[in-house]
């Protein structure tokens, strides 16, 4: 980036709107990045689905406009996040071609693995690298690619929604990136050791879905879920119990160590971490060429009592939080001790949002 335009460079807020609330983070970016603002609100659970399905319009706009009130954010230019079943990520291979071209074929290749309606979609996509792939006389080397396609008619509703709030949205990404983002972002050193074919598996453990994504190098090369997650076990509780959704959820934050809630939870973290492992297997099954390096794990549902324990079981010494401010610097008198932490858990793909630059593509 040249000098006047990295004066003029402006910071943009990453939102990120999930299930359970929303997360906003501003970033200061002169010789080290640093935190400028953090604030969350949460949602009422009917807000937003896990599909992403707004249900709540009203619900969202006031929290938004809670949101930024409260804090000095210096913009009100937002870099949002985007997930549920009006998006979806495939990896495609194409034939070797100038990245300019990639453009232009990737659209016509989306067809046949997209099930929306092209035309109605807005298409997206990173390169991963070469790959060798099986043809009639031998080996014939791939482009690797991780489209995206989302439904124009909901980034257009979700973008509207947002600026009601008296917003601009400036940049729209895939969730999945932004998490990628924030980890290259703060675990460059391990990136640069690794070599190709090890992979990093980043785990969001959420209210709505549990997001899985593969990364090799600072490539996502695969994105996908399982349906456990904070929720369904918040669920469980209260159908055992008897109890509304939201007494559950009281009861599993506050006496997850009772007699009665805690086998409900153990239960609960031996289907989840086998859908987490049926996941894993799936991927490195059909990519023989590449194998676990380490398992990063984020977000709220990672405080669930034995959850972490469970999946260390099964991936001794494989297992690692996710650090989504390992890299970032906070000013001294700025920012307290117990923020910080809620950041560190709940902030990575706000994070990741939040280090994209105006200018990046919507
Ligand atoms: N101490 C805790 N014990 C168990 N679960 C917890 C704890 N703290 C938070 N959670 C769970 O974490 C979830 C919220 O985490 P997070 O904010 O990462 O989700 P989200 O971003 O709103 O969801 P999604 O990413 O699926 O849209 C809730 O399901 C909540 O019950
Ligand atoms: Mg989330």
């Amino acid at each position: 980036m040249d000098l006047i335009n990295s004066i003029f460079s402006k910071t943009i807020i990453g939102l990120d709107i999930g299930v359970s609330g929303i997360k906003a983070v501003e970033l200061s970016f002169g010789k080290k990045t640093s935190l400028a603002a953090y604030n969350r609100i949460s949602l009422p659970w009917d807000a937003i689905t896990p599909d992403g399905v707004i249900k709540n319009e009203l619900a969202i706009t006031n929290a938004l406009k809670k949101l930024f009130a409260a804090k000095n954010f210096s913009t009100r230019q937002v870099s949002v996040g985007i997930f549920g079943n009006s998006i979806l990520s495939k990896p495609i291979h194409l034939p070797q071609m100038a990245e300019k071209d990639i453009e232009d074929q990737i659209y016509w290749e989306a067809e046949q693995y997209i099930p929306f309606n092209i035309e109605e979609c807005e298409i997206d996509f990173a390169v991963v690298g070469n790959t060798l792939q099986k043809v009639e006389a031998g080996t014939q080397s791939m482009i690797e690619v991780l489209l995206v396609a989302a439904k124009k008619e909901y980034v257009q509703s979700f973008t509207n929604l947002i600026e009601s709030s008296g917003l601009k949205v400036v940049v729209l990404d895939y969730q999945a990136f932004a998490l990628g983002n924030a980890f290259e972002f703060n675990y460059r050193a391990e990136l640069s050791q690794s070599a190709l074919g090890d992979t990093h598996v980043l785990i969001d453990l959420g209210a709505g879905y549990t997001k899985l994504s593969f990364l090799e190098k600072e490539n996502t090369v695969f994105t996908t879920k399982v349906s456990a997650s904070g929720s369904g076990c918040t669920q469980l509780i209260s159908e055992r119990l008897g109890e509304s959704f939201e007494q559950a959820e009281r009861v599993k934050l506050k006496e997850s160590g009772s007699p009665l809630v805690s086998p409900i939870i153990q239960d609960y973290n031996a289907h989840w971490v086998s859908e987490i492992q049926k996941s894993i297997d799936v991927f490195f099954g059909g990519s023989a060429e590449r194998h676990l390096q380490k398992i990063y794990y984020t977000g709220g549902a990672s405080q669930t009592p034995g959850l972490i324990e469970s999946l260390s079981n099964i991936y001794p010494e494989q297992v690692e939080n996710l650090d989504p401010v390992k890299n970032l610097f906070f000013p001294r008198n700025g920012v307290n001790r117990r923020l910080i932490d809620d950041l560190s858990l709940l902030g990575t793909a706000a994070v990741g949002l939040a280090l994209r630059k105006t200018g990046d593509s919507k």
